[in-house]
């Protein structure tokens, strides 16, 4: 089963899993957090069960594992928009977790990098202190001790991976690099939030998806993993980059940094590749031009 079905990662996972042969159970609210016409675009030829995890709980007969990707990401969450993250994340994963628990199904719960916050290493191990600095990283990291707890106290067999800024085809609207392509596309401009020094491990989507795969067929129950491309780069960088791969401009306006935005995320990922032998091997090059190529045609499709 995989939750989130119908939202940018959890389409691809749906994807692969259906190439490597295995049955899917799709489930997803379509929020409106974004335009949910993307969302219908994303889950074509799905068949996707529209149940909100913050009220219904999931039926988990015949189910070997859960990906659990539903929730409420983006870290502008600060103010009355907190209740949706909550929701979202905290009571939503809730249900989840008590529901896998009881029916002995293993959980592979999506979590972030966001958990960290402003980190005292580079690359940071997953031993490091979690100091999130946005609302929601602090639902995030709730929602992983809330794993913790289900496994402590009722068995839960759970496996949280903290993604870092995945990219690719079907990126959510709302994250940089699908405003950048859109703008380049369009010849509209890129709203630049901070000074652009800001920098990522970007992890292009198909390499995180294998990852979660492996994660829910190898890793032992309640491990921890981050799950990062192996390229920091800054938004300065994929910039030039975009800009080199499609041959235009980009018309950029600075805007004052966001509230909850850290300035660096660089993952350690050593953990999962010395247990499950992942590693990204996408290039940042390569993926950026897939992202580009994708954009490109959709925007100038009729
Ligand atoms: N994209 C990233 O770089 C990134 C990084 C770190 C963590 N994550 C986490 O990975 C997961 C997937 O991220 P994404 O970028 O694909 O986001 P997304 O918004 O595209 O997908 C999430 C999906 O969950 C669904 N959903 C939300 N609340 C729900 C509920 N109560 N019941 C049922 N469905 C619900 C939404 O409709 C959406 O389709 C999220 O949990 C996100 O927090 C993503």
């Amino acid at each position: 089963m995989v939750t989130g079905a119908a939202g940018f990662i959890g389409s691809h996972l749906v994807e692969a899993l259906v190439a490597q042969s295995h049955e899917v159970v799709c489930v997803d609210s379509f929020t409106d957090y974004y335009d949910p016409a993307l969302k219908e675009e994303n889950a074509a030829g799905l068949d996707v069960a529209r149940l909100d995890l913050a009220e219904q709980d999931l039926d988990l007969d015949g189910i070997d594992g859960v990906f659990h990707l539903a929730g409420q990401p983006g870290v502008r969450s600060f103010g009355d928009v907190f209740e949706e993250y909550v929701r979202r994340n905290l009571l939503a994963s809730r249900r989840v977790f008590e529901t896998a628990a009881a029916a002995g199904v293993r959980v592979v719960f999506a979590s972030s990098s966001s958990i960290y916050g402003d980190a005292e290493r580079y690359p940071t191990p997953e031993d490091t202190e979690p100091r999130p600095i946005s609302p929601y990283g602090i639902t995030k990291l709730g929602c992983e001790q809330l794993a913790y707890a289900y496994g402590q106290e009722f068995g839960l067999d759970a496996v949280v991976l903290r993604y870092f800024t995945f990219y690719g085809p079907r990126q959510r609207p709302d994250m940089a690099l699908t405003r950048i392509v859109d703008a380049l596309a369009r010849g509209a401009t890129f709203e630049l939030y901070g000074d652009g020094l800001q920098s990522r491990s970007f992890t292009y989507v198909a390499d995180g998806v294998s990852a979660t795969i492996a994660a829910m067929q190898h890793a032992p129950a309640g491990a921890v993993y981050n799950v990062g491309g192996g390229e920091e780069a800054t938004m300065r960088d994929v910039i030039a980059t975009l800009e080199a791969v499609s041959g235009r401009s980009l018309d950029v306006v600075e805007r004052p940094a966001v509230a909850g935005d850290v300035r660096r995320t660089s993952a350690d990922a050593k953990r999962i590749e010395d247990d499950l032998g992942w590693r990204a091997t996408t290039e940042l090059g390569e993926g950026l031009r897939a992202q580009w190529e994708w954009a490109s045609v959709r925007v100038a499709a009729p």
